[in-house]
């Protein structure tokens, strides 16, 4: 049997979201992929909606649904009004993708960007956000786990900082969302995104963002789709509703999505002790740590379910493949995807280890002894 721990890629889908998404390709094939979709019409436009909604404690009216983290973020950053007034916080934690759009955004707008500190345990610096805080900043970027190590940023507690200040506050959950318990009432967030295959275990092609109205009530979509528009003349169109998905596409995978609405229920109907992750991350690390020649890459105080390091003498990817043809998937995480953070650290590649609640001590043994094997 494979051990799996590479969750942080996509995690193993639960047997039930296979079954839905088998089932719906099957309906599809006999019956027609529309006849299909107007069938199960129920969770395709309402269910899943309201099942999304209580996993990210968000209103329902919030609440839309893309094809990947990337997709949602792009959608609705992309449609923000921002000017060369513009002050803008991101983190050294920022996503790769992320940054591209921040760049080609201030290419375009002029506006400024600005990456607040580290403390020395890596932390962000909270008490800088604090003192630096001002009407002008109109933006805040925060990954709440970042794809390239595992720590968890206070992103309830920046939400407080926040608060009293008019500027948009936006979380990346994409890695957080199925591992830590993630609130966006509690945030106090106007956008997070994140994607249906990894710690939730939906399929991939996934992703879902809560949009606060706040921010939906200054958003400027270049293109509103069918399903939320209605062309009244040559020169007019009406938008029959002003919730969050006025930012879809109208096209998408009834199975994927159906699958999603299955994983979503799957993991609120999980039993699973509320520890087990930091059980077994601790498994994780302290495995690695007993190895010579490794480096773990794990700032911060507070940590999820990634562990990444590097090997003095062996390549990452190397790692990745020994570890791979002895039944133990690991991934390379590419220090260019968190490029503000990794590179500085001296790591190009990292190996990534991410294990979830399905994940015994066996498997973590099973791991400890071909990595031993590995890295001799
Ligand atoms: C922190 C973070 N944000 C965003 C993304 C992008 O997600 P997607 O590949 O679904 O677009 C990833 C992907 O790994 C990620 O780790």
């Amino acid at each position: 049997m494979t051990v799996h721990l590479n969750t942080a890629g996509a995690g193993l889908m639960p047997a039930e979201v296979v079954d839905t998404m088998r089932a719906h390709l099957a309906e599809e094939a006999a019956e027609g992929a529309y006849e299909t979709e107007l069938r199960h019409a129920d969770v395709l436009e309402q269910g899943v909606y309201r099942t999304l909604a209580e996993v990210l404690d968000a209103p329902v009216a919030d609440v839309a649904l893309f094809d990947s983290a990337t997709r949602a973020w792009n959608s609705v950053v992309g449609a923000l009004p921002l000017t060369g007034t513009d002050r803008l916080w991101i983190t050294p934690y920022e996503y790769a993708g992320n940054l591209i759009l921040w760049t080609e955004l201030r290419s375009r707008t002029g506006l400024r960007i600005e990456v607040v500190p580290l403390t020395s345990s890596g932390d962000l610096d909270l008490d800088w956000m604090r003192r630096n805080i001002r009407e002008d900043v109109c933006l805040v970027s925060v990954p709440h786990v970042p794809s390239g190590c595992g720590i968890v940023n206070p992103v309830e507690e920046i939400g407080r900082i926040l608060a009293p200040w008019p500027c948009l506050y936006l979380v990346d959950a994409c890695q957080s969302v199925g591992q830590l318990d993630v609130s966006v009432r509690r945030i106090g967030c106007d956008l997070l995104t994140g994607a249906g295959r990894k710690f939730l275990r939906g399929p991939r092609g996934t992703g879902f963002a809560a949009i606060g109205a706040r921010l939906r009530a200054i958003a400027a979509p270049s293109f509103h789709d069918l399903h939320v528009a209605e062309v009244t003349s040559a020169h007019r169109y009406g938008i029959h509703t002003d919730s969050a998905r006025r930012f879809e596409y109208a096209e998408r995978s009834g199975a994927a999505v159906r699958g999603l609405h299955t994983a979503l229920r799957h993991h609120l109907a999980r039993t699973d002790a509320p520890d087990t992750g930091q059980h077994t991350r601790a498994a994780v690390r302290d495995t690695i740590d007993s190895l010579p020649g490794t480096r773990l890459i794990d700032p911060g105080t507070r940590h999820a379910s990634i562990v990444t390091f590097v090997c003095e003498h062996l390549h990452a990817a190397r790692i990745r493949d020994e570890l791979t043809s002895r039944g133990i998937n690991v991934w390379v995480a590419q220090g260019n995807h968190t490029p503000l953070y990794l590179p500085g650290q001296g790591v190009e590649q990292a190996v990534r280890v991410s294990p979830h609640y399905y994940n015994s001590p066996k498997d973590i043994e099973s791991f400890g002894q071909a990595l031993q094997e590995v890295i001799r």
